[in-house]
Order: C-alpha cells, then structure tokens, then sequence
C-alpha cells in the first residue's frame, strides 16, 4: 500500500481532501544537487545506472515535496533500443548521427527484445521503488510513436519538424511502418516498466500540436491510442499532448484514465471539450514560476478553483524551466499543500 495514494486516487476520479501534485521534468535540471551530478557523468550514463537513475527519481520528492515521482530517464532510449544512435550534446540536446530518411532507413529500425535492451530501466524502476518505500507512487512514461519520429527523422530538436513531417507526407507508407515498430516497441516497454513496478505510465506527445487535427489522429492518436488499449488493463494510462487541445474530445473517449492539458486551452474549456468526466492535468504556464512566490501560490489556487480540486492532478502545462529557482517550485508545490475549497 502506498502510504501517499493521492495521486493514484485522483487518476480513479475518487474525491480527495485537496489535488496532488508532481512536476513535468521535476527530476532534473533546476535542482541544484542534480547539476552537481551532471557534472560527473555524461547524461546516457545518468540514465543507465539505476543508482544515479534512483538518485535522481527521489530528489524531487525529498527536496520540493511532490506527491508522485517520474523515473529518471528520457524518451530516446526507446530509439536507442531500436537501432537508431541518439546522443545528448550539452547546449544543443538530442543528435541523432544517422536520421532515419527513407524507405531502407526504416528496414533497418528493429523491434527489439526490451528486457534485454532496456533492462537497465527496469534496474532503475525496482530500486527507486525500494528507495521509495511507498511513500509515493512512481510514474513511468514513453514519448508517443510521433514525437519519437520526430527525433528519428529530423534528428535534432526542431522548431517544426519540418523534415520529419516532409518525410510523412512524402512516403507515408515508410512513416507509418516506422510509428509501427515505435509502437510496438513502447507497449512491451511500457509493460516490462509496470512489471517492475511503476504505479501509472505517461505518454508524452511533445509535438502532436505539430500537426493538423486532421493529420494528428492519422499520425499520432491511433498509435497513442493502441498504446492505451494495450495497457489500460494494466495500469493507470495518462496522456499528454502539448498544443492537442483541439484533439481533447476524441481522448476523452479512450480509456486514458487522465488527460494533459497545457497552459494555452483554459480549465473551462478542457472541462467542456472532455465532457467533464475525466481526470485532468496540468496546466500551469512553465514560465509563470519565473514570478515571485506568493504570486504562484495565489494563481495555483485560482487554478485548482478553475478546474475542481477532484479529478484532476496539479501540474505544469510542459517541463519546468532549468533555471526556475528552486523555491519558487516548492511555492508551486506548498500552495497545492495549503489548497482550502473556498
Ligand atoms: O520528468 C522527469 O523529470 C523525468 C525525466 C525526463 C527527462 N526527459 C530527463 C531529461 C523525462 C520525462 C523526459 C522526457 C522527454 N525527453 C521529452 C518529453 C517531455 C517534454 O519535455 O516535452 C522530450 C521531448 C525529451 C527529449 C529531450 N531530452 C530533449 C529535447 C532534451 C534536451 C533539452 C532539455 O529538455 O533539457 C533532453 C535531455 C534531458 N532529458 C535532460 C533531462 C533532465 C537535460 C539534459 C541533461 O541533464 O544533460
């Protein structure tokens, strides 16, 4: 039994004394004894040493008080396992030396046995559950099969993603093979991560709102949405699309137990577009924790009044920022902590 199920409640739609509360990206950048290990190792090796994993999983909980914790990890090494190099570059991010461009690039995408590629994850998620000591549960999480192949394709960061969506309306047929093998490999891994013990799993949809709504539901949703069929038997199932308002009604039909929100789709109108019956999360603008802290706790409290304390999970609308002080996201925290109805 975990001893903090506010988090697991909210996602069940059960009434709770006041919303829980995690962070985006909370494990990492803007803590200061995260930067200290930045510091030692390079960040692939961060990932793929359960200790330092587990390290800083728990960071957040100890030092700013989130009521769920997210393993440290990141997206691309789904990528990673299937044959495809991703490196991290300090000061630009993801490198991928060998995009993935055409019809033969996509053969040579693997569907890999994850407890053999990824099993380092699994390391990492039984021992930051032994860490944790159910105080909180722990959340797993994968990026969607689009947003991995937007780093696949373009094989940087990108403003728009302009050659990874020239790639899907130029050969949809390789793009669709690829966001196959992606998906298929997200479901084992997802499911090898609850097998070790993660509480609920997160889909990250970064850059869904690349896409029309049209082209969304062929390229994104009905693969986010086999990846939610295939596990929502087996554990809480959260889905979060950055700028998908516009796909919130077809979500709410999926099974997902909560939805993502971000900051630019108002709490009324995520309330209306998901019929209101939904747990959801968010929406917090990353850069409102640039403001002092008693201007955050007094904006987190209209929050929580604009979306209902029940069903619904106090979040950022993206990850937090590296240089938000750390006080200012125990403020973001604390006010959720002090949350009264009013
Ligand atoms: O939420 C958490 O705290 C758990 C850890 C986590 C990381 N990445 C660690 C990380 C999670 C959930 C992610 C997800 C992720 N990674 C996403 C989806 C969420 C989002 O923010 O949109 C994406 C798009 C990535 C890809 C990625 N990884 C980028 C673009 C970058 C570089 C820029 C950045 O955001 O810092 C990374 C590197 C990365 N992943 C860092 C961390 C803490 C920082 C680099 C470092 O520590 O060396």
């Amino acid at each position: 039994m975990i001893k903090n199920d506010l988090f697991l409640r909210a996602l069940k739609g059960e009434n709770v004394e006041r919303p829980p509360v995690w962070m985006m990206r909370q494990a990492g950048r803007y803590l200061p004894d995260f930067m200290k290990l930045k510091d030692k190792y390079d960040f692939f090796t961060r990932c793929r040493t359960p200790e330092l994993a587990t390290e800083i999983t728990v960071m957040p909980i100890h030092q700013v008080g989130t009521d769920a914790a997210i393993l440290f990890s990141d997206i691309l090494v789904v990528p990673q396992a299937m044959n495809i190099e991703v490196e991290m570059k300090p000061g630009l991010g993801p490198w991928l030396p060998h995009p993935v461009r055409s019809t033969g690039d996509v053969e040579k995408v693997i569907v890999p046995d994850v407890h053999e590629t990824l099993g380092y994850v699994m390391e990492a998620v039984k021992m930051t559950k032994r860490e944790l000591n159910d105080e909180v549960p722990l959340i797993g999480f994968a990026g969607s099969p689009w947003t991995i192949l937007c780093y696949a394709v373009q094989g940087q960061g990108s403003k728009n993603f302009d050659i990874a969506k020239k790639f899907c309306f130029t050969n949809p047929q390789a793009a669709h093979t690829l966001l196959q093998k992606i998906t298929d490999t997200t479901i084992a891994y997802l499911k090898a991560k609850v097998e070790a013990g993660v509480d609920a799993v997160q889909i990250f949809d970064s850059w869904g709102g690349m896409l029309s709504p049209e082209d969304y539901q062929e390229f994104s949703w009905k693969y986010i949405q086999q990846i939610i069929d295939a596990l929502k038997g087996e554990t809480p199932v959260i889905a979060f699309g950055k700028g998908c308002w516009f796909a919130l009604d077809k979500m709410a039909a999926s099974g997902a137990s909560a939805l993502g929100v971000d900051w630019t789709c108002s709490p009324q109108m995520a309330r209306k577009l998901t019929g209101g019956n939904i747990t959801l999360q968010g929406n917090f603008d990353p850069s409102r924790l640039y403001s002092p802290p008693s201007k955050i706790k007094e904006m987190v409290h209209h929050m929580i009044n604009e979306f209902g304390k029940d069903k619904y999970v106090v979040n950022l609308g993206h990850g937090i920022l590296p240089d938000i002080p750390v006080e200012n996201a125990i403020a973001f925290v604390e006010a959720v902590k002090e949350y009264k109805v009013s």
